[in-house]
């Protein structure tokens, strides 16, 4: 199985996914800025990966760092945050790791201080201020060097989390997988959209492992094509049977009966169980209950904003026309055409039968369930 992301010596491994299906290329970012640019062009995405590559930006950065002060190293890290935090506005789990990476910052910048100041305190008499002075420079080496150790340990281990985290989502979830059948899916959410398994595909993936005969429907997902480019590859690559439809086709076999549930991942889940998720997902999601297909939505609690009441409040990536207008460079729109490119749809609660999070299933009214799923 292909690695979406490690942390090695020489830095940051990923997949290069604006490459496949032609070609399974890697490619190693050496710096922060090298991760924030393959999260903006798109060379890793999806919620959970983003989140991933972002938590090993940051410790990248800080091992880079030539910081010789504790001020200078603060100084870097806010600069560092905040380039990663400039890459892509929609999936939260880029702000969550972010903030989970400046706790453990903040911690161990505390502990060792505390640390430092009580080995100060224990010899005596004080040395002269010249020792004084060299004395200090060591031990905010030494401190620096602990800060960096942390934050390499803590960007493994939220990508370790992540990969536990969606086999615990893909045990829930399986259950409510039909035992035979076909399930539709938009997008990629799966092992490539995270650090290892998937969201969807990782429930998927835990109930053809239960023995559950199902064939995949994956939306081409328009217009940048992860349905199509991503899903059928991953699927095909792990022996998942998979159909592949254009977006406009899915109504069609909904309404011939034979589609017996939809499932897809989210970017941000907003507390009252509204769901952001690639564009398109909120007509396969009306289309479904016209259709009265169960729809599932499948997230690790870091895709849940709780801090937004409703889906209106989730921030909406626009990018660039020209990935509307044009396939590989080639123009498949008259030249100058004005295009539009939201990245992302909020699918309003009502159409959300469960919420797959690796705690349970939250159901109707999402805002006691999701809350409870914290708890
Ligand atoms: O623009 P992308 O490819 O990053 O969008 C990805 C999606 O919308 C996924 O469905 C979502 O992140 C869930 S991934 C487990």
């Amino acid at each position: 199985m292909f690695k979406t992301i490690e942390w090695t010596d020489d830095g940051v491994r990923m997949i290069d996914q604006l490459k496949l299906p032609a070609q399974e290329v890697y490619v190693t970012c050496r710096t922060y800025q090298e991760v924030a640019e393959a999260i903006r062009s798109m060379v890793i995405r999806g919620a959970p990966a983003i989140g991933v590559a972002a938590a090993m930006g940051l410790a990248l950065g800080v091992k880079n760092s030539g910081a010789r002060t504790i001020p200078e190293l603060r100084a870097e890290f806010e600069k560092i945050a905040e380039t990663l935090s400039k890459t892509r506005p929609t999936a939260v789990n880029l702000f969550w790791a972010v903030k989970r990476v400046r706790g453990v910052f903040d911690q161990a910048l505390a502990l060792a201080a505390d640390g430092a100041t009580r080995a100060v305190a224990a010899v005596s008499p004080p040395p002269p201020t010249k020792d004084r002075r060299s004395e200090t420079a060591a031990t905010e080496a030494a401190i620096i060097e602990t800060v960096k150790a942390r934050l390499t340990e803590e960007a493994q281990r939220i990508l370790a989390e992540d990969i536990a985290i969606n086999e615990a989502m893909g045990k829930h979830g399986a259950a409510l997988m039909p035992d035979s059948g076909t399930v539709l899916t938009h997008c990629n959410a799966g092992a490539l959209a995270t650090g290892g398994y998937g969201t969807a595909l990782g429930v998927i993936r835990a109930a053809v492992a239960a023995g559950k005969k199902i064939n995949v429907f994956a939306d081409e997902t328009r217009p940048f094509l992860q349905g199509a480019r991503l899903t059928a590859w991953e699927l095909a690559k792990d022996s998942i049977p998979v159909t592949l439809i254009t977006d406009n086709m899915a109504g069609h076999f909904m309404k011939a009966g034979e589609i017996k549930a939809a499932i897809v991942g989210a970017d941000r889940i907003a507390a009252n169980g509204d769901v952001a998720n690639k564009i398109g997902t909120y007509s396969v999601a009306v289309l479904a209950k016209e259709n009265q297909i169960p729809f599932y939505v499948a997230a690790p609690l870091s895709t849940i904003d709780l801090s937004l009441a409703s889906g209106d409040q989730i921030p909406i990536e626009e990018r660039t026309p020209s990935e509307v207008t044009h396939w590989a460079g080639v123009a498949t729109a008259p030249e100058n055409v004005p295009a539009r490119h939201p990245a992302f749809d909020v699918t309003p609660h009502r159409y959300i039968t469960a919420i797959i999070t690796e705690r349970g299933i939250g159901r109707e009214p999402y805002t006691e369930s999701l809350r409870a799923l914290f708890a």
